[in-house]
């Protein structure tokens, strides 16, 4: 199986949701709803949610702009479940989901006033290919929104080697990176914000995922087949890398 579609099915699995909830992004919707408020959607945007994921932040999206968001996902399961999703939570008419590459964008030039893509640009193997995707369905006059890992200098080896299990974020380049390829991709005026505070609150909300998670398989109420302890270590290394500023969490939007 290639990397990337081993990559998608890590998110789709059961402990992937353990440790992330249904919004597998720092800062939760209240940073989509920043993001998306940052880069002008409206009641009449056709929003694309690149890497949506089971769909959180397009139903989100759709009932807080009143917009339409069509959202992308490499995952097929993760797919399925944000269709489930929306009609479950009332938003059929204003979502559609796809299976789609990030970096193949399977929709004609110009089909969307703005595009997002949370926490998932840092897992594209050619970025330069997902930033001229993302630039190419953009509308002129349009805009991107993306909140993302950054990853300042080198990581301790092993810490490598848990994150490639733990998160496939091995991908994951410095803001400065990012922003030139979203501007020489075309995008103007792109500037980066960095949010290392949500990670903070991620990282202490897996924690205590982690040990709610210890406390039902104590119970026999639950069944999982991953080193628990080895997940709160690489949390608590992630952790010194984020205080460091090796490692953080960044808003960078751009217009078309
Ligand atoms: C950390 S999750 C973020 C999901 C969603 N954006 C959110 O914030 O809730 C990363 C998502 O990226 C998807 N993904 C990874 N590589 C992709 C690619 N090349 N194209 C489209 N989706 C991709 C995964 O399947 C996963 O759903």
């Amino acid at each position: 199986m290639n990397e990337k579609l081993c990559c998608a099915n890590f998110y789709q699995t059961d402990y992937a949701r353990l440790i992330f909830g249904a919004s597998m992004h720092p800062g939760g919707l209240g940073l989509t709803k920043e993001l998306g408020n940052k880069i002008g959607i409206t009641k009449n945007s056709k929003v694309l949610d690149v890497a949506c994921g089971v769909g959180t932040s397009a139903i989100f999206l759709a009932k807080s702009f009143g917009c339409h968001v069509t959202g992308i996902d490499l995952g097929a399961k993760n797919v399925d479940e944000a269709v489930k999703n929306s009609a479950s939570e009332g938003t059929s008419a204003y979502t559609e989901f796809k299976v789609s590459d990030a970096e193949k964008i399977e929709f004609p030039d110009e089909a969307f006033d703005h595009v997002m893509c949370e926490c998932a640009f840092c897992l594209t193997p050619d970025k330069k290919r997902a930033s001229d995707e993302v630039y190419r369905v953009t509308k002129h006059g349009g805009s991107i929104g993306i909140s993302d890992i950054v990853v300042r200098g080198n990581l301790p080896q092993n810490l490598r080697d848990a994150l490639y299990r733990f998160v496939c974020v091995l991908e994951a380049k410095n803001e400065k990176e990012y922003v030139d390829y979203l501007h020489d991709a075309g995008f103007q005026k792109v500037e980066s914000e960095d949010r290392k505070e949500t990670l903070l609150v991620l990282l202490d909300d897996i924690k205590k995922r982690v040990f709610a998670a210890e406390l039902l398989i104590g119970l026999g109420k639950m069944k999982l087949e991953i080193d628990l302890d080895k997940t709160k270590k690489i949390i608590q290394e992630l952790r010194q890398c984020v205080d460091s500023g090796l490692v953080s969490y960044v808003l960078i939007t751009g217009k078309k």
